[in-house]
């Protein structure tokens, strides 16, 4: 098997990239899923409208419309909670393969659904579509992280993990592309625009076949030590994996001698208190930025900023997030978690800050018609938002539930992180419109007061894992139990 191997010992191999983008297809059809409904979003309105008025001959009126296309848009959200939360119980039966195999079964259920809607002139198929296709890329948002987590090199799992991200920016930025009108945002060919999700679903369950279990599900939770060397020494491309082996073993032996870790015991036990309340508190701190009022509503603010083509304006936020995830994910394992999560959340305040101001500016001082300085600003600012996300709070809060636990409480901390994730998101999309009636240009206030105070915890409280094994990092937990977990960092940490 072919190998690249650097003068620090970080193996990647063809066999590692192929099964990492394999899933990573997985973080696609989440991001393609998020960004999907928004482009055609009057062309669905207004097929809702006419099947009311082919049923009952009269148009739906606009505010039972509004109610309507809320649920088309957040139900999404709520299958997400759903699969997230499934997610944990699911792997540790089937496997992580098996499980990421048969999710797909769910997109082409959710696509298919959607797809034929305006074919079945009902719009109650989307809605449903919308819901079972939400609950696959909760899946997805659990299912990638996991498997990419386990099989990668310890010294490249925060790059490998940045690429669940980079999966879901480049998600968005196909559906935003995809869904200009002059491709297929279109009156006729939005329903195609909602089930091509199908397409990488087919293609995830033909790259499955050629890819292996991962071996940390083999060795510690099946006990299958020869097929998990086999394994690593495909994916490492020598068979002197010895190490990870070593390591593992004694991973299973401390579970050996601990109870299955349900939910519940997650907050009960001590050990693993501080590290859930670490998963949480980042991943509402990813959501509670306020990044997806930026990805939704980007259109709209640009035309507060007097951009007459707004539409061609997000596409460039999509293009910005994906140049900053790509940034994040050579720097990741050089400047660490905690600080890149850090300076993330800063530049977020500072930008949150400035589009408060530029857009207070251009609708107090009436320059909402054409292009001019303070405009500018205001699209700068839009852009820093989001670069800044991405270098952090967008890649981070997704890998590190990972990394912050060990092979037993692994699965129950990813779904409970996720839940929470998708929880978080459902009422940002759900508030911000209502807020933004509400507080004009103030509303990024509320999202700079949240920014700081994430940035305090993670200051106080987050410990970088970067360059160190599960092993180290659970133990530091279960030692430090009751005592600041930003104190104690491994050797290896400071490498
Ligand atoms: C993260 C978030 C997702 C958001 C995306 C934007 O993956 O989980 O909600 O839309 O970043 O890049």
């Amino acid at each position: 098997m072919e190998k690249m191997k650097d003068s620090k010992g970080k193996q990647v191999t063809w066999c590692l990239m192929f099964c990492v983008s394999t899933a990573v297809i997985g973080s696609l059809q989440f991001g393609y899923n998020t960004g999907v409904i928004n482009a055609p979003d009057e062309k669905v309105q207004n097929f809702i409208r006419n099947v009311t008025q082919e049923r009952s001959g009269e148009p739906m009126d606009k505010s039972t419309l509004t109610t309507v296309w809320s649920v088309t848009v957040s139900i999404f959200n709520v299958g997400g909670m759903i699969g997230s939360l499934t997610v944990g119980t699911l792997v540790d039966k089937l496997g992580r393969r098996k499980c990421m195999l048969l999710s797909n079964i769910l997109a082409l259920i959710g696509g298919g659904l959607m797809g034929l809607s305006s074919m079945c002139t009902s719009y109650e198929l989307i809605i449903v579509g919308r819901l079972v296709i939400g609950a696959f890329c909760g899946l997805c948002t659990g299912l990638t992280p996991m498997y990419v987590g386990e099989i990668a090199p310890t010294a490249l799992r925060g790059a490998f993990g940045t690429l669940h991200q980079l999966g879901v920016v480049i998600g968005i930025l196909i559906a935003q592309i995809l869904g200009l009108e002059l491709l297929l945002g279109s009156q006729y060919l939005w329903p195609l625009l909602l089930a091509l999700t199908v397409v990488p679903a087919v293609l995830q369950c033909v790259m499955l076949i050629f890819c292996p279990e991962s071996p940390r599900y083999l060795l510690i939770t099946l006990n299958q030590e020869e097929e998990a060397r086999q394994v690593l020494t495909r994916l490492r491309g020598h068979s002197d994996v010895e190490d990870d082996i070593h390591e593992m073993k004694e991973e299973a032996l401390k579970m050996s001698m601990e109870k299955k870790v349900s939910i519940p015991e997650l907050f009960r036990n001590s050990a693993y208190r501080q590290p859930i309340i670490i998963a949480i508190i980042l991943q509402l701190s990813q959501q509670l930025s306020g990044i997806n009022a930026v990805i939704y509503y980007s259109t709209k603010i640009f035309r507060y900023a007097g951009i007459t083509e707004a539409v061609y304006a997000t596409i460039g936020v999509g293009a910005v997030n994906t140049l900053f995830t790509v940034i994040s994910l050579f720097l990741v394992e050089r400047a660490g978690r905690r600080t890149l999560h850090m300076v993330g959340l800063a530049g977020m305040t500072v930008c949150a800050l400035l589009m408060t101001i530029s857009l207070e500016l251009l609708v107090s001082l009436g320059l909402i018609q054409g292009t001019s300085a303070i405009s500018v600003l205001a699209i700068l600012a839009v852009f820093g938002f989001v670069a800044s996300f991405e270098m952090g709070p967008g890649p981070i809060p997704w890998f590190i539930v990972a990394e912050l636990f060990a092979q037993g409480p692994r699965p129950a901390a990813i779904a409970v992180a996720g839940c929470c994730n998708w929880t978080a998101s459902f009422l940002v999309g759900l508030l911000f419109p209502k807020l933004l009636d509400l507080c004009q240009a103030y509303v990024f206030i509320i999202f700079l007061v949240l920014l700081i105070i994430f940035f305090m915890f993670t200051y106080f409280r987050v410990p970088e894992t970067k360059g160190r094994t599960f092993e180290d990092i659970a133990s530091g937990f279960s030692n430090a139990a009751g005592s600041n977990a930003a104190n104690y960092t491994s050797p290896e940490a400071n490498l």
